[in-house]
């Protein structure tokens, strides 16, 4: 962690890379709250913001996803500030692995950090949570896994309908070590001391055992910390039907990506989930993001959700080190919410532009 800034202002370097859809609308959001707090905050820190225009449309012109020498580019930065990537223009795996996952292998984000939080003032399709206190936390492999990258096609040669593909899944031992001791860290940090791993070992009997032995041996390095082992399928009941049972829930990078994505619906809607990718030994910067992608269907009409985007905002200002800032924002994103000011997506009318009014106001609060 930097330490927190005393008298003197400091200006963190961040690239802010909006890309594809919604992306752009969210990444004009984040960036006018965050500068609103900076404003604030009697010329203690200040942000500097450099963008680029990397994306669907700057493969349609250059061929290419990002420059060439993009990440030499960005590994200066203090952190990334990132919208979504994907267009229908751009087959997905391409826009994907071209952008968001080159970030994220190559400065090793490999702590994925994704919060279900729910909001005063959304209305859950979770009946629970209308009487119970919900807040866990997905904390998702990002570096390996069934996104490692392995695999290929091949024998076309034999004909209509013969062709074979491979996607391998990489574990390895020193990376499930490091986010399982990601989890058990952070638990220790919450007021439920409790990780729960997801794995589907009873099928993936070498990648997911791997993992399960790795979970067994580095919680004994935690007896403090309540734990649990509990395949996908269940798990996807049990957001639904014991969510007050979960605090930290760690699972590879397939898993962990269907489970936020679940949790957020149930918080309400995609458009409120955050997300950090973490490089945590601070070698390169960390990238911070909204869970969503960059929703074609509601693009340029100001209706997008700028909440997770604000929020993954909110995760920046704490790996900054500054989490009184940090909860401030966050503060800010409960006031909005819980007034009633709300994007279509989670059954309001404002828009994105009058949500970040709200919001700035708010941070006065
Ligand atoms: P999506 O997340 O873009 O949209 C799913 C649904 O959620 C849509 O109905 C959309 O309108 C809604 N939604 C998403 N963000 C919202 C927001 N901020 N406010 C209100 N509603 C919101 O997922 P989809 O449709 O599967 O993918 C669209 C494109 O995004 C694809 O090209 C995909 O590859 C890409 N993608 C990129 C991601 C990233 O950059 N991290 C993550 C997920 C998808
Ligand atoms: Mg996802």
């Amino acid at each position: 962690m930097t330490s927190q800034p005393t008298g003197s202002p400091h200006t963190f370097r961040i690239a802010a890379i909006p890309a594809d859809g919604v992306g752009k609308e969210v990444v004009v959001a984040g960036r006018a709250v965050l500068d609103a707090l900076a404003q604030r905050s009697e010329g203690r820190f200040a942000f500097s913001w450099t963008e680029f225009p990397w994306g669907c449309g700057h493969y349609e012109r250059t061929g290419r996803m990002m420059d060439d020498d993009g990440l030499e580019t960005l590994k200066d930065f203090d952190a990334l500030y990132f919208g979504a990537v994907g267009w229908p223009t751009v087959p997905d795996h391409i826009s994907l692995w071209g952008l968001r996952l080159k970030i994220c292998q190559n400065f090793d984000q490999w702590a994925n950090v994704r919060p279900v939080h729910f909001h005063p003032g959304v209305v859950s399709p979770l009946r629970k949570a209308d009487t119970t206190e919900l807040d866990w936390v997905v904390v998702r492999e990002n570096s390996e896994g069934e996104y490692a990258g392995f695999g290929g096609r091949n024998l076309s040669g034999r004909g209509p309908g013969n062709e074979v593909a491979l996607q391998t899944a990489l574990f390895t031992e020193a990376g499930c070590e490091r986010i399982i001791r990601f989890a058990f860290e952070l638990a220790s940090t919450r007021a439920r001391r409790k990780v729960s791993s997801v794995t589907k070992s009873n099928a993936q009997q070498y990648g997911m055992v791997l993992w399960d032995e790795t979970f067994e041996r580095v919680a004994q390095d935690y007896p403090d910390v309540e734990t649990e082992s509990v395949l996908v399928d269940a798990m996807s009941a049990k957001f639904v039907l014991h969510p007050e049972d979960l605090s930290v829930v760690v699972a590879s990078n397939l898993n962990a990506d269907i489970l936020s994505d679940l949790g957020s619906a149930l918080a309400g809607s995609l458009g409120l989930a955050a997300s950090a990718n973490l490089n945590p030994e601070r070698r390169f910067p960390s990238m911070f993001e909204p869970v969503h992608g960059s929703a074609p269907d509601i693009a340029g009409r100001g209706l997008a959700n700028p909440i997770g985007a604000v929020g993954s905002a909110a995760l920046m200002l704490e790996h900054f080190g500054l989490p009184d800032e940090a909860a401030r924002l966050q503060k800010s994103i409960e006031a909005t919410t819980g007034a009633g000011i709300l994007t279509r997506d989670v059954g309001g009318d404002a828009s994105t532009d009058r949500v970040v009014e709200a919001l700035i106001d708010n941070l006065a609060l």
